[in-house]
């Protein structure tokens, strides 16, 4: 068998989407499965949104268009940045990708060396590490603790730099625990930075893909405008796909100084050419609606959050930090860990997803993708009705592995 190159031999398929693929192929036989596994929220798209994509279509817009996006859907996003955060970028300073996916990716490829050094804080969204691998960096992860609310501290981010560090993902709010940074606990991070000896060498992308998805009032805060001496270190990254529900469209960006934007420009000029036309013509009207769809979907998480950690208190051996974004929950499950169902020894994590998938038709995802083999990971992106039976299997999963 021909060989495959170092790079891609370094990464692992992502277990998310291999986890969602289990839950389909189950539920394709028959089964009813409740899959938890979904990261993306089960509401259609705006109409507003739609619209745009269906004028475009009826007038033709389906050519190439320039690789880093066209104009008015930059110009939309600078328009964003400035309405939402108060931040003043150009539309030279943008790019248009395949979701935030694909801009987290081409920030690492364009700025990784063979030894660089990305900072990961744990528990992180699964890509993260990988991204880092596969252009060649090496991914340094900072576990957190529940305790810490799972946010990285001053100090562990101090403690994980180095004179090879390059990157630093932020994630708030974030996947897997719906962790946020307040304004304080940025800027004391930014601080570390500031005196980091290679401080003018290192670039934080600030991945705010949930930042409509918050709790309780919290108000998300973008890492640029508690630090904006950073600002030629620091990547915002951002996507239609989560607060638009417009996952499959595939329309993400970066904002950042100009040369890293015009060498992802170049990168993607060679790899994808441009994000596909109408759907970049559709997510430029997206924010006309100044967060109204965003804000009814969020009402419609809040309730699900509150019959998540209704639930959670029901099942023995399951802790929660309440998530203050985003809509996924993490469950640690360490109290459940060592204990035997029918001859099964539940040792960790992953063991214990494969229990409920086996005995409850529940698919979690095991927290091993996330850097934390204690927990297991909830989407509550799904309907009610469907929550409330995967939340009531989940209780009586867990009541029986308590004994
Ligand atoms: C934290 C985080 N960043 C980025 C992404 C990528 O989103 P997109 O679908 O826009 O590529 C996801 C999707 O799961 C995510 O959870």
């Amino acid at each position: 068998m021909v060989s495959l190159s170092k790079s891609i031999s370094r990464v692992e398929p992502s277990p998310t989407q291999a986890a969602a693929a289990r839950a389909r192929a189950l539920a394709e036989q028959g089964k009813d499965i409740i899959s938890f596994t979904v990261g993306e929220p089960d509401f259609d798209t705006p109409a507003h949104v739609k619209a745009a994509a269906i004028e475009a279509l009826e007038k033709g817009l389906t050519k190439y268009t320039a690789a880093n996006g066209i104009l008015p859907l930059r110009e939309a996003i600078c328009a964003k940045l400035r309405r939402d955060q108060d931040l003043e970028y150009s539309p030279a300073e943008i790019i248009v990708t395949n979701g935030g996916k694909h801009a987290l990716a081409t920030a690492c490829a364009v700025l990784l060396n063979p030894g660089d050094e990305a900072i990961v804080p744990a528990p992180y969204w699964t890509s993260y590490p990988d991204m880092a691998r596969i252009a060649s960096g090496e991914a340094v992860i900072v576990q957190t603790t529940a305790e810490q609310g799972y946010l990285m501290s001053p100090e562990a981010l101090a403690n994980a730099c180095s004179s090879r560090t390059k990157l630093i993902f932020l994630n708030t709010p974030s996947n897997p625990t719906g962790a946020c940074y307040s304004r304080e606990q940025l800027r004391a991070l930014a601080e570390v930075i500031n005196r980091l000896p290679n401080r003018d060498e290192i670039v934080v992308l600030s991945d705010e893909v949930y930042e409509y998805i918050t709790y309780d009032g919290f108000q998300h805060v973008s890492f640029l405008s508690v630090a904006p001496e950073l600002r030629a270190n620091s990547m915002l990254i951002n996507a239609f796909s989560k607060t638009y529900s417009m996952t499959g469209w595939r329309v993400g960006y970066a904002a950042g100084p100009k040369h890293i934007i015009d060498a992802m420009t170049t990168h993607v000029s060679q790899f994808t050419s441009n994000v596909t036309s109408i759907a970049q013509y559709a997510a430029a009207k997206a924010y006309e609606d100044h967060g109204a769809f965003p804000r009814l979907m969020l009402k419609e998480f809040t309730k699900r959050r509150d019959l998540v950690l209704e639930a959670a208190e029901q099942m023995p051996g399951v802790s929660i930090v309440p998530p203050k974004g985003s809509f996924f929950a993490f469950f640690n499950v360490a109290e459940l860990l060592g204990k035997s169902v029918d001859g099964r020894l539940i040792s960790q994590a992953r063991d214990f997803a494969e229990y409920l998938l086996e005995d409850y038709d529940v698919v979690v995802v095991q927290g091993e993708a996330f850097g934390d083999p204690q927990s297991v990971r909830i989407s509550f992106a799904l309907a009610t009705d469907r929550l409330k039976v995967g939340l009531a299997r989940m209780i009586e999963a867990t009541k029986r592995l308590a004994g």
